[in-house]
């Protein structure tokens, strides 16, 4: 898909469809659409008079050739209360235009940025959110949808003077749009189709494309740097682990910046092993590698966006399975650091190949720690599929994530993990185990049981279990892998 500035004014322009977004409010026709009705004979405001135009979020009015513009169609799409505008509603507001558009079959619109908009930032939202919009989930489909792809997009509102920066957010939208997208391809991807090994061979090609360092550890470097918190995982299946290393050095590496570890959960299929999963809704353990996936998405967007910060991204991988040398209720594990763990259930396995990530990712450099992982249940009954959950053990680390999920529009929410919850993992017969002893509080524990790995190195959390999946379809994006904490955290490596 094609995303270009027009500078042309907007009655110059012939297009498949002319979009504008308006506010609910007593008059929706201002300013420009106030000229556009002008030249309409008064057709919006009677629209609106008639109770057919709101400017309510979502509402879509669609007309055909309209009266003093080139257009074939104008497209109206309310964006609710003018307070209320920001980056999330354009986003909204442009992937479901663009939705509604290809549904019709259109191939190419332009949409109208309004004289505040034009701005480089605006710009790159647009792009993020039509690339994001434009994806299918259709890769298995004989009969695609995506046949009715959009192929162009045209930006118009931006001056001569505008145009660079304008030209500036459309490549910036795009790199991370793309980025966004790549997650999404991999996270769909049944477990058939995506073991570990096929995942590290894709994170290599993304790497070596990108121009990153990369390296793959196989199952004998893994057990050589005794990482058996992942191999206990492991050991259930015939399919072997895999820990992908990839390493993004900038220009020039200013001494006083932190070095970011990412360490994202790539479980490539969650039976549950012997604590074995409801045959219910088991197939969708296959986006179990979503924080993994999250994670490749980033540094293939920030290879080419070139943060000022060194970045490490440590990806464990492997399935977790009940073979007959799946690891038991009860067996006695030893993690990377030196930590042993009783595993109290085999399904609690996130946490436990983190653990080993994270204690490479320290050893490799990292300074401060951020994982990803579709770690819990109870992060979903806590948050549902709105926001993410974070935890973080430095408040002020915390609050630039935070400030950067604000900004790219990704709903996150701040979880406690205070002392208190120690207990929770306290083992009994090893040093922690890694479920909590029956006292609710399910995604802080597996937070706290990570905790124990980071000591004393800054750290995030981002349980993303909730937020990783769309069980249905949204107006603005299609159902499946929705990429999730992948503009986060490319916001805020670039906020260095
Ligand atoms: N992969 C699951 C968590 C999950 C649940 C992801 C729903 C996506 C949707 C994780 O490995 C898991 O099984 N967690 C257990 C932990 C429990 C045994 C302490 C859970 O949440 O039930
Ligand atoms: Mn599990
Ligand atoms: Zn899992």
């Amino acid at each position: 898909m094609q995303i270009t500035l027009e500078t042309r004014n907007y009655s110059e322009i012939e297009t498949e469809a002319l979009v504008s977004y308006l506010f609910e409010e007593s008059d929706p026709v201002q300013g420009q659409l106030d000229e556009i009705d002008r030249g309409a004979g008064g057709l919006l405001r009677k629209l609106v008079k008639g109770g057919e135009v709101s400017g309510k979020m979502l509402e879509f009015t669609l007309i055909h050739s309209p009266q003093g513009l080139k257009a074939a169609r104008l497209l109206l799409v309310g964006a609710g209360k003018r307070e209320q505008f920001n980056g999330a509603v354009v986003r909204k507001v442009t992937g479901a235009a663009l939705r509604y558009l290809k549904a019709r079959s259109v191939k190419k619109f332009s949409i109208l940025a309004l004289e505040k908009d034009r701005t480089e930032e605006f710009a790159q939202t647009v792009a993020e959110a039509a690339i994001i919009a434009n994806f299918e989930s259709d890769k298995y489909k004989t009969d695609k949808k995506n046949d009715k792809s959009i192929d162009t997009v045209f930006l118009v509102g931006y001056s001569d003077a505008g145009k660079s920066a304008g030209e500036k957010g459309l490549a910036t939208g795009r790199t991370i749009g793309e980025a966004q997208n790549f997650t999404r391809d991999l996270v769909n991807e049944p477990a058939n189709k995506l073991t570990p090994k096929i995942l590290a061979e894709k994170a290599a090609a993304m790497g070596r494309e990108a121009d990153l360092a990369v390296e793959i550890l196989d199952e004998q470097k893994i057990a050589d740097l005794k990482m058996g918190a992942l191999l206990s995982v492991a050991q259930g299946g015939p399919e072997p682990p895999r820990v992908m290393v990839l390493t993004y050095v900038p220009a020039n590496v200013k001494p006083d910046l932190p070095v970011i570890g990412l360490i994202g959960k790539a479980v490539t299929f969650d039976t549950g092993g012997i604590s074995i999963k409801p045959a219910d809704g088991m197939e969708k353990m296959k986006y179990d590698m979503a924080g993994g996936g999250a994670m490749l998405g980033v540094m293939r967007a920030i290879a080419s966006l070139k943060p000022n910060v060194k970045v490490i991204c440590v990806i464990p991988s492997t399935e977790n399975m009940v073979g007959g040398k799946a690891q038991k209720p009860g067996d006695i594990q030893t993690a990377m650091s030196g930590k042993t763990i009783e595993v109290l259930n085999t399904d609690a396995e996130g946490r436990l190949i983190l653990a080993d990530g994270i204690t490479f990712a320290k050893q490799l450099g990292a300074t401060h720690l951020i994982d990803a992982a579709t770690l819990t249940g109870a992060i979903v009954v806590a948050l549902s599929n709105v926001n993410a959950g974070v935890f973080g053990s430095d408040q002020a680390f915390t609050d630039r994530l935070l400030a950067s999920s604000k900004a790219a529009g990704e709903k996150m929410w701040q979880m406690p993990i205070d002392d208190d919850y120690r207990e929770f993992i306290k083992g009994s017969v090893g040093d922690i185990q890694n479920i909590g002893s029956g006292k609710g509080g399910g995604a802080i524990t597996g937070a706290m049981f990570i905790k124990e790995f980071t000591g004393d190195t800054p750290w995030i959390h981002l349980d993303i279990a909730g937020t990783a999946w769309n069980d249905d379809q949204k107006p603005w994006m299609a159902k499946g892998a929705t990429g999730t904490a992948v503009r986060t955290l490319i916001h805020m490596l670039m906020s260095y």
